[in-house]
Protein backbone atom coordinates (compact mmCIF):
# COMPACT_ATOMS: atom_id res chain seq x y z
CA UNK A 1 0.00 0.00 0.00
CA UNK A 2 1.49 3.40 -0.72
CA UNK A 3 2.09 6.35 1.90
CA UNK A 4 0.98 9.80 1.45
CA UNK A 5 3.06 12.78 0.89
CA UNK A 6 2.80 15.65 2.77
CA UNK A 7 3.17 19.37 1.94
CA UNK A 8 3.03 21.66 5.16
CA UNK A 9 3.48 25.35 5.67
CA UNK A 10 5.97 26.08 8.52
CA UNK A 11 5.31 29.52 9.19
CA UNK A 12 2.10 31.59 9.55
CA UNK A 13 0.87 30.58 5.99
CA UNK A 14 1.58 32.09 2.52
CA UNK A 15 4.63 30.38 2.53
CA UNK A 16 4.42 29.40 -1.43
CA UNK A 17 2.52 26.01 -1.07
CA UNK A 18 0.58 26.93 -4.08
CA UNK A 19 3.75 26.57 -6.48
CA UNK A 20 5.64 23.45 -5.39
CA UNK A 21 1.86 22.04 -4.89
CA UNK A 22 1.50 22.44 -8.41
CA UNK A 23 5.07 22.04 -9.41
CA UNK A 24 4.76 18.29 -7.74
CA UNK A 25 1.60 17.28 -8.43
CA UNK A 26 2.17 15.73 -11.95
CA UNK A 27 3.84 13.13 -10.14
CA UNK A 28 0.76 11.95 -8.52
CA UNK A 29 -2.67 10.95 -9.12
CA UNK A 30 -4.68 12.54 -6.27
CA UNK A 31 -4.07 15.26 -4.64
CA UNK A 32 -6.16 16.32 -1.30
CA UNK A 33 -7.00 18.79 1.13
CA UNK A 34 -7.38 18.24 4.34
CA UNK A 35 -8.27 21.39 6.54
CA UNK A 36 -9.16 24.87 6.78
CA UNK A 37 -11.50 26.88 3.85
CA UNK A 38 -12.01 29.37 2.02
CA UNK A 39 -9.68 31.41 4.27
CA UNK A 40 -6.45 29.87 2.24
CA UNK A 41 -5.80 30.65 -1.51
CA UNK A 42 -3.39 30.79 -3.79
CA UNK A 43 -2.95 31.98 -7.19
CA UNK A 44 -1.44 30.12 -10.48
CA UNK A 45 -0.82 30.71 -13.75
CA UNK A 46 -1.06 28.41 -16.36
CA UNK A 47 -0.07 29.71 -20.07
CA UNK A 48 -1.14 32.90 -19.37
CA UNK A 49 -4.51 32.30 -17.31
CA UNK A 50 -4.44 33.12 -13.72
CA UNK A 51 -6.50 30.65 -11.52
CA UNK A 52 -7.53 31.88 -8.56
CA UNK A 53 -8.13 28.76 -6.19
CA UNK A 54 -9.34 28.60 -2.37
CA UNK A 55 -11.13 25.55 -1.45
CA UNK A 56 -9.89 22.97 -4.83
CA UNK A 57 -6.86 21.54 -4.34
CA UNK A 58 -4.44 22.77 -7.14
CA UNK A 59 -4.37 19.24 -8.90
CA UNK A 60 -6.72 20.60 -10.51
CA UNK A 61 -5.01 22.27 -12.96
CA UNK A 62 -3.67 18.98 -14.56
CA UNK A 63 -6.93 16.98 -16.08
CA UNK A 64 -5.55 14.04 -14.71
CA UNK A 65 -5.33 14.22 -10.95
CA UNK A 66 -8.15 13.55 -9.18
CA UNK A 67 -8.81 15.98 -6.47
CA UNK A 68 -10.49 15.83 -3.00
CA UNK A 69 -11.73 17.88 -0.51
CA UNK A 70 -11.32 15.78 3.13
CA UNK A 71 -14.11 15.82 5.91
CA UNK A 72 -11.76 18.16 8.03
CA UNK A 73 -12.64 21.07 5.40
CA UNK A 74 -15.08 23.37 5.78
CA UNK A 75 -16.66 24.09 2.64
CA UNK A 76 -18.63 27.63 1.85
CA UNK A 77 -21.05 25.96 -1.16
CA UNK A 78 -21.51 29.43 -2.35
CA UNK A 79 -17.55 30.06 -2.97
CA UNK A 80 -16.99 26.59 -3.85
CA UNK A 81 -19.51 26.70 -7.38
CA UNK A 82 -17.67 30.28 -8.15
CA UNK A 83 -14.43 28.81 -7.51
CA UNK A 84 -15.88 25.47 -10.15
CA UNK A 85 -16.93 27.61 -12.60
CA UNK A 86 -13.39 28.37 -13.95
CA UNK A 87 -12.82 24.86 -14.79
CA UNK A 88 -14.60 22.39 -16.85
CA UNK A 89 -15.16 18.57 -17.26
CA UNK A 90 -14.73 18.28 -13.14
CA UNK A 91 -16.94 15.15 -12.93
CA UNK A 92 -14.77 11.69 -11.87
CA UNK A 93 -11.51 13.94 -10.86
CA UNK A 94 -13.38 16.27 -8.19
CA UNK A 95 -14.79 14.92 -4.67
CA UNK A 96 -16.22 16.46 -2.23
CA UNK A 97 -16.39 14.75 1.61
CA UNK A 98 -19.92 14.18 2.85
CA UNK A 99 -18.96 14.44 6.06
CA UNK A 100 -17.35 17.60 5.45
CA UNK A 101 -18.97 20.85 7.73
CA UNK A 102 -20.55 23.52 6.22
CA UNK A 103 -19.77 26.69 6.10
CA UNK A 104 -22.85 28.85 5.68
CA UNK A 105 -23.90 33.00 4.60
CA UNK A 106 -24.56 33.32 8.74
CA UNK A 107 -21.54 31.70 9.57
CA UNK A 108 -19.55 34.09 8.08
CA UNK A 109 -21.80 37.01 9.24
CA UNK A 110 -20.93 36.07 12.99
CA UNK A 111 -17.24 35.95 11.69
CA UNK A 112 -17.17 39.75 11.16
CA UNK A 113 -19.51 40.79 14.09
CA UNK A 114 -17.63 39.44 16.72
CA UNK A 115 -14.28 40.66 15.13
CA UNK A 116 -15.64 43.96 15.04
CA UNK A 117 -17.14 43.64 18.60
CA UNK A 118 -13.72 42.57 19.61
CA UNK A 119 -12.23 46.33 18.59
CA UNK A 120 -8.13 46.04 18.88
CA UNK A 121 -8.04 42.56 20.77
CA UNK A 122 -9.90 41.35 16.88
CA UNK A 123 -7.72 37.96 15.83
CA UNK A 124 -7.53 39.61 12.44
CA UNK A 125 -9.67 36.52 10.43
CA UNK A 126 -10.44 36.48 7.08
CA UNK A 127 -13.99 37.22 8.27
CA UNK A 128 -15.05 34.15 6.00
CA UNK A 129 -16.85 32.09 8.71
CA UNK A 130 -14.03 29.72 9.78
CA UNK A 131 -14.34 30.33 13.42
CA UNK A 132 -17.99 29.65 13.76
CA UNK A 133 -18.06 27.14 11.27
CA UNK A 134 -15.84 25.03 13.41
CA UNK A 135 -17.40 25.89 16.32
CA UNK A 136 -20.41 24.44 15.35
CA UNK A 137 -18.99 21.13 14.50
CA UNK A 138 -17.11 20.78 17.78
CA UNK A 139 -20.54 21.62 19.41
CA UNK A 140 -22.44 18.68 17.35
CA UNK A 141 -24.51 21.49 16.30
CA UNK A 142 -22.85 21.93 12.90
CA UNK A 143 -24.32 20.60 9.31
CA UNK A 144 -22.32 18.91 7.02
CA UNK A 145 -21.87 18.63 3.03
CA UNK A 146 -23.53 15.40 2.95
CA UNK A 147 -27.24 16.92 4.21
CA UNK A 148 -27.35 18.60 1.40
CA UNK A 149 -28.74 16.12 -0.71
CA UNK A 150 -32.18 16.96 1.26
CA UNK A 151 -32.69 20.66 1.01
CA UNK A 152 -35.89 20.37 2.69
CA UNK A 153 -34.95 18.76 6.18
CA UNK A 154 -31.98 21.24 6.16
CA UNK A 155 -33.66 24.07 5.75
CA UNK A 156 -35.95 23.14 8.66
CA UNK A 157 -33.52 21.87 11.04
CA UNK A 158 -31.18 25.54 9.52
CA UNK A 159 -34.12 27.42 10.92
CA UNK A 160 -34.61 25.26 13.99
CA UNK A 161 -31.27 26.21 15.01
CA UNK A 162 -31.58 29.70 14.38
CA UNK A 163 -34.65 30.23 16.19
CA UNK A 164 -32.93 28.84 19.19
CA UNK A 165 -30.34 31.37 19.14
CA UNK A 166 -32.60 34.36 17.43
CA UNK A 167 -31.56 36.44 21.13
CA UNK A 168 -27.83 35.57 19.80
CA UNK A 169 -28.05 36.61 16.15
CA UNK A 170 -30.08 39.37 16.69
CA UNK A 171 -27.72 40.88 19.43
CA UNK A 172 -24.51 40.49 16.56
CA UNK A 173 -27.12 41.88 13.55
CA UNK A 174 -27.20 38.50 11.80
CA UNK A 175 -30.45 38.74 9.98
CA UNK A 176 -31.86 35.23 9.84
CA UNK A 177 -32.99 34.24 5.98
CA UNK A 178 -36.57 32.88 5.52
CA UNK A 179 -37.19 29.48 5.47
CA UNK A 180 -38.30 29.66 1.78
CA UNK A 181 -35.11 31.83 0.81
CA UNK A 182 -32.62 29.34 2.77
CA UNK A 183 -34.76 26.31 0.69
CA UNK A 184 -34.14 27.60 -2.71
CA UNK A 185 -30.49 28.40 -2.10
CA UNK A 186 -29.64 25.36 -0.19
CA UNK A 187 -31.33 23.48 -3.46
CA UNK A 188 -29.34 25.20 -5.71
CA UNK A 189 -26.07 23.88 -3.91
CA UNK A 190 -27.46 20.55 -3.92
CA UNK A 191 -28.03 20.72 -7.73
CA UNK A 192 -24.74 22.27 -8.69
CA UNK A 193 -22.77 20.00 -6.07
CA UNK A 194 -24.21 16.57 -6.05
CA UNK A 195 -22.73 15.02 -8.65
CA UNK A 196 -19.35 15.80 -6.60
CA UNK A 197 -20.50 14.89 -3.16
CA UNK A 198 -18.76 11.60 -2.03
CA UNK A 199 -17.48 9.03 1.11
CA UNK A 200 -13.81 10.46 0.00
CA UNK A 201 -12.25 8.43 3.07
CA UNK A 202 -13.12 5.26 0.93
CA UNK A 203 -11.91 6.69 -2.55
CA UNK A 204 -8.56 7.52 -0.64
CA UNK A 205 -8.41 4.00 0.70
CA UNK A 206 -9.44 2.75 -2.05
CA UNK A 207 -6.73 4.27 -4.39
CA UNK A 208 -3.83 3.50 -1.79
CA UNK A 209 -4.66 -0.13 -1.80
CA UNK A 210 -4.43 0.45 -6.23
CA UNK A 211 -1.19 1.94 -5.15
CA UNK A 212 -1.98 5.43 -6.33
CA UNK A 213 0.77 8.38 -5.89
CA UNK A 214 -1.04 10.51 -2.86
CA UNK A 215 -0.39 13.98 -2.46
CA UNK A 216 -1.53 15.95 0.69
CA UNK A 217 -1.85 20.00 0.17
CA UNK A 218 -1.47 21.47 3.37
CA UNK A 219 -3.27 25.24 4.36
CA UNK A 220 -2.21 27.64 6.43
CA UNK A 221 0.59 27.17 8.09
CA UNK A 222 2.00 25.51 11.44
CA UNK A 223 1.97 28.49 13.56
CA UNK A 224 -2.01 28.95 12.99
CA UNK A 225 -2.67 25.31 14.04
CA UNK A 226 -5.60 25.84 16.76
CA UNK A 227 -3.65 23.72 19.77
CA UNK A 228 0.48 24.68 18.71
CA UNK A 229 0.15 28.04 16.77
CA UNK A 230 0.18 31.37 18.83
CA UNK A 231 -3.38 31.19 20.35
CA UNK A 232 -5.67 32.76 20.37
CA UNK A 233 -4.18 34.28 17.15
CA UNK A 234 -4.20 31.32 15.20
CA UNK A 235 -6.92 29.85 12.64
CA UNK A 236 -9.82 26.87 14.23
CA UNK A 237 -8.36 23.71 12.49
CA UNK A 238 -5.21 21.89 12.69
CA UNK A 239 -2.97 22.70 10.16
CA UNK A 240 -0.15 20.75 11.22
CA UNK A 241 0.70 17.30 9.24
CA UNK A 242 -1.71 15.47 12.55
CA UNK A 243 -4.20 17.42 10.57
CA UNK A 244 -4.39 15.91 7.66
CA UNK A 245 -4.96 12.62 8.84
CA UNK A 246 -7.96 13.74 10.81
CA UNK A 247 -9.36 15.40 7.79
CA UNK A 248 -9.12 12.83 5.10
CA UNK A 249 -9.91 9.74 7.33
CA UNK A 250 -5.65 8.55 7.10
CA UNK A 251 -3.79 6.56 9.85
CA UNK A 252 -0.86 8.30 11.02
CA UNK A 253 1.47 5.54 9.38
CA UNK A 254 -0.02 6.30 5.81
CA UNK A 255 2.42 9.30 6.03
CA UNK A 256 5.15 8.80 3.51
CA UNK A 257 7.68 12.23 2.44
CA UNK A 258 6.66 15.29 4.89
CA UNK A 259 8.17 18.51 2.85
CA UNK A 260 7.91 21.85 4.71
CA UNK A 261 7.28 24.55 2.77
CA UNK A 262 9.31 27.32 4.18
CA UNK A 263 9.87 30.91 3.23
CA UNK A 264 13.15 32.62 3.46
CA UNK A 265 11.90 35.22 5.57
CA UNK A 266 8.73 35.72 7.49
CA UNK A 267 5.16 37.00 7.37
CA UNK A 268 2.11 36.85 9.16
CA UNK A 269 -1.44 38.33 8.17
CA UNK A 270 -3.80 38.77 10.99
CA UNK A 271 -2.30 40.08 14.66
CA UNK A 272 -1.17 38.24 17.20
CA UNK A 273 2.99 38.09 18.24
CA UNK A 274 5.33 37.58 15.53
CA UNK A 275 8.65 38.21 17.63
CA UNK A 276 11.10 39.05 14.25
CA UNK A 277 8.44 41.57 12.70
CA UNK A 278 10.76 43.95 11.04
CA UNK A 279 8.59 47.41 11.43
CA UNK A 280 11.11 48.98 9.35
CA UNK A 281 13.06 49.82 5.96
CA UNK A 282 13.81 46.08 5.53
CA UNK A 283 10.65 44.84 6.02
CA UNK A 284 9.12 47.32 3.79
CA UNK A 285 11.16 46.12 1.11
CA UNK A 286 10.42 42.30 1.29
CA UNK A 287 6.63 43.81 1.52
CA UNK A 288 7.24 45.39 -1.78
CA UNK A 289 10.02 42.79 -3.46
CA UNK A 290 7.86 40.09 -2.04
CA UNK A 291 4.16 41.10 -3.31
CA UNK A 292 3.05 40.64 0.73
CA UNK A 293 -0.48 40.97 0.00
CA UNK A 294 -2.99 38.51 0.75
CA UNK A 295 -4.74 36.23 -1.67
CA UNK A 296 -7.99 36.14 -0.07
CA UNK A 297 -8.58 39.58 1.62
CA UNK A 298 -5.82 41.83 -0.12
CA UNK A 299 -4.49 42.55 3.61
CA UNK A 300 -0.65 43.98 3.57
CA UNK A 301 1.30 41.42 5.33
CA UNK A 302 3.61 42.00 8.35
CA UNK A 303 7.10 41.04 7.32
CA UNK A 304 10.56 40.56 9.57
CA UNK A 305 13.42 37.61 9.37
CA UNK A 306 13.06 33.99 9.81
CA UNK A 307 13.03 32.95 13.08
CA UNK A 308 14.96 29.68 13.29
CA UNK A 309 13.37 28.55 17.28
CA UNK A 310 9.65 28.55 15.34
CA UNK A 311 10.69 26.87 12.41
CA UNK A 312 12.66 24.23 14.21
CA UNK A 313 9.47 23.68 16.42
CA UNK A 314 7.26 23.99 13.46
CA UNK A 315 9.40 21.08 12.05
CA UNK A 316 9.33 19.06 14.71
CA UNK A 317 5.50 19.71 15.33
CA UNK A 318 5.03 18.28 11.80
CA UNK A 319 8.21 15.44 11.48
CA UNK A 320 9.69 17.44 8.07
CA UNK A 321 11.87 15.77 6.10
CA UNK A 322 13.05 18.32 4.06
CA UNK A 323 12.36 22.33 2.89
CA UNK A 324 11.57 23.98 0.37
CA UNK A 325 13.07 26.82 0.39
CA UNK A 326 10.73 29.59 -1.07
CA UNK A 327 10.97 32.96 -2.42
CA UNK A 328 15.08 33.38 -1.39
CA UNK A 329 15.13 35.75 -4.51
CA UNK A 330 13.61 38.57 -2.21
CA UNK A 331 17.00 38.78 0.08
CA UNK A 332 18.45 39.81 -3.16
CA UNK A 333 20.17 43.14 -2.29
CA UNK A 334 20.20 43.43 1.63
CA UNK A 335 23.83 44.26 2.57
CA UNK A 336 23.11 41.40 5.56
CA UNK A 337 20.25 38.96 6.63
CA UNK A 338 19.28 38.16 9.71
CA UNK A 339 18.21 34.86 11.11
CA UNK A 340 16.93 34.39 15.41
CA UNK A 341 18.61 31.77 16.47
CA UNK A 342 17.67 31.51 20.25
CA UNK A 343 14.80 33.90 22.04
CA UNK A 344 15.36 35.77 25.51
CA UNK A 345 12.65 35.15 27.37
CA UNK A 346 12.06 35.72 31.25
CA UNK A 347 16.15 36.92 31.64
CA UNK A 348 16.86 33.86 30.37
CA UNK A 349 17.90 32.48 26.95
CA UNK A 350 16.32 29.67 25.41
CA UNK A 351 16.74 27.69 21.69
CA UNK A 352 12.72 26.37 21.88
CA UNK A 353 9.22 28.27 21.44
CA UNK A 354 7.35 29.08 24.68
CA UNK A 355 3.59 28.94 24.53
CA UNK A 356 3.10 32.59 25.07
CA UNK A 357 5.15 34.62 22.22
CA UNK A 358 4.64 38.19 23.94
CA UNK A 359 7.14 38.22 26.05
CA UNK A 360 9.92 37.00 23.78
CA UNK A 361 12.94 39.32 22.20
CA UNK A 362 14.59 37.28 19.58
CA UNK A 363 18.37 37.41 19.74
CA UNK A 364 20.14 37.55 15.68
CA UNK A 365 22.65 35.90 14.21
CA UNK A 366 23.62 38.65 10.82
CA UNK A 367 25.35 36.94 7.50
CA UNK A 368 26.44 38.39 4.60
CA UNK A 369 24.07 39.00 1.82
CA UNK A 370 24.29 38.79 -2.21
CA UNK A 371 23.35 40.60 -5.08
CA UNK A 372 21.14 38.43 -7.09
CA UNK A 373 19.57 34.66 -7.36
CA UNK A 374 17.32 35.70 -9.30
CA UNK A 375 16.20 32.74 -11.69
CA UNK A 376 19.11 30.71 -10.93
CA UNK A 377 18.38 26.87 -11.51
CA UNK A 378 21.56 25.28 -10.61
CA UNK A 379 22.78 25.04 -6.82
CA UNK A 380 26.43 25.59 -7.84
CA UNK A 381 25.30 28.68 -9.43
CA UNK A 382 24.12 30.57 -6.23
CA UNK A 383 26.42 33.23 -5.12
CA UNK A 384 28.94 31.68 -1.89
CA UNK A 385 26.56 33.89 0.42
CA UNK A 386 23.37 32.57 -0.90
CA UNK A 387 25.10 28.72 -0.04
CA UNK A 388 26.15 30.00 3.57
CA UNK A 389 22.37 31.18 4.47
CA UNK A 390 21.00 28.00 3.12
CA UNK A 391 23.59 25.89 5.39
CA UNK A 392 22.99 28.22 8.17
CA UNK A 393 19.13 27.38 8.22
CA UNK A 394 19.67 23.45 8.02
CA UNK A 395 22.52 23.82 10.62
CA UNK A 396 19.78 25.94 12.89
CA UNK A 397 16.97 23.28 12.37
CA UNK A 398 18.37 19.92 11.69
CA UNK A 399 16.80 19.94 8.31
CA UNK A 400 17.80 19.64 4.98
CA UNK A 401 17.22 22.30 2.03
CA UNK A 402 15.72 19.58 -0.41
CA UNK A 403 14.53 22.70 -3.16
CA UNK A 404 15.12 26.26 -3.46
CA UNK A 405 13.00 28.47 -5.31
CA UNK A 406 14.16 31.61 -7.23
CA UNK A 407 11.24 33.04 -8.87
CA UNK A 408 7.30 33.00 -8.96
CA UNK A 409 7.83 30.74 -12.53
CA UNK A 410 7.48 27.36 -12.23
CA UNK A 411 10.69 26.20 -13.53
CA UNK A 412 13.27 28.70 -11.57
CA UNK A 413 13.62 26.06 -9.07
CA UNK A 414 16.69 24.41 -7.91
CA UNK A 415 16.69 20.54 -6.75
CA UNK A 416 19.04 19.77 -4.38
P1 LIG B 1 -9.49 32.71 9.98
O1 LIG B 1 -8.84 31.46 9.53
O2 LIG B 1 -10.19 33.47 8.87
O3 LIG B 1 -10.37 32.52 11.17
O4 LIG B 1 -8.33 33.73 10.46
C1 LIG B 1 -7.53 33.46 11.62
C2 LIG B 1 -6.10 33.88 11.39
O5 LIG B 1 -5.51 33.04 10.41
C3 LIG B 1 -5.94 35.31 10.87
O6 LIG B 1 -4.73 35.83 11.39
C4 LIG B 1 -5.80 35.11 9.38
O7 LIG B 1 -5.11 36.19 8.77
C5 LIG B 1 -4.99 33.83 9.34
N1 LIG B 1 -5.16 33.07 8.10
C6 LIG B 1 -6.22 32.30 7.74
N2 LIG B 1 -6.01 31.74 6.54
C7 LIG B 1 -4.79 32.13 6.14
C8 LIG B 1 -4.00 31.84 4.98
O8 LIG B 1 -4.38 31.09 4.08
N3 LIG B 1 -2.77 32.44 4.94
C9 LIG B 1 -2.32 33.24 5.93
N4 LIG B 1 -3.01 33.52 7.02
C10 LIG B 1 -4.25 32.98 7.13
Amino acid sequence: MTKADLIVGIQWGDEGKGKIVDMLSQNYDLVCRSGGGHNAGHTIWVNGVKYALHLIPSGILHPNIINIIGNGVVVNPEALIEEMSQFENLQGRFYISDRAHLNLTHHSLIDQAKERLKGDKAIGTTGKGIGPAYADKISRTGHRVGELLNPKELSENLISDFESNRAYLDALGVKIPSKDELYQKLSSFKEALEPYIADTTQILWSAMDENKKILLEGAQGTLLDIDHGTYPYVTSSNTISAGACTGLGLSPKSIGNVIGILKAYTTRVGNGAFPTQDSGKDGDTMCEVGKEYGTTTGRRRRCGWLDAVAVRYASRLNGVDSYALMKLDVLDGFKSVKICKAYKYKGEIIDYMPSNLDEVTPIYEELDGWDSISGIRNYDDLPQNAKIYIKRIEELTGVRVSIISTSPERSDTILR
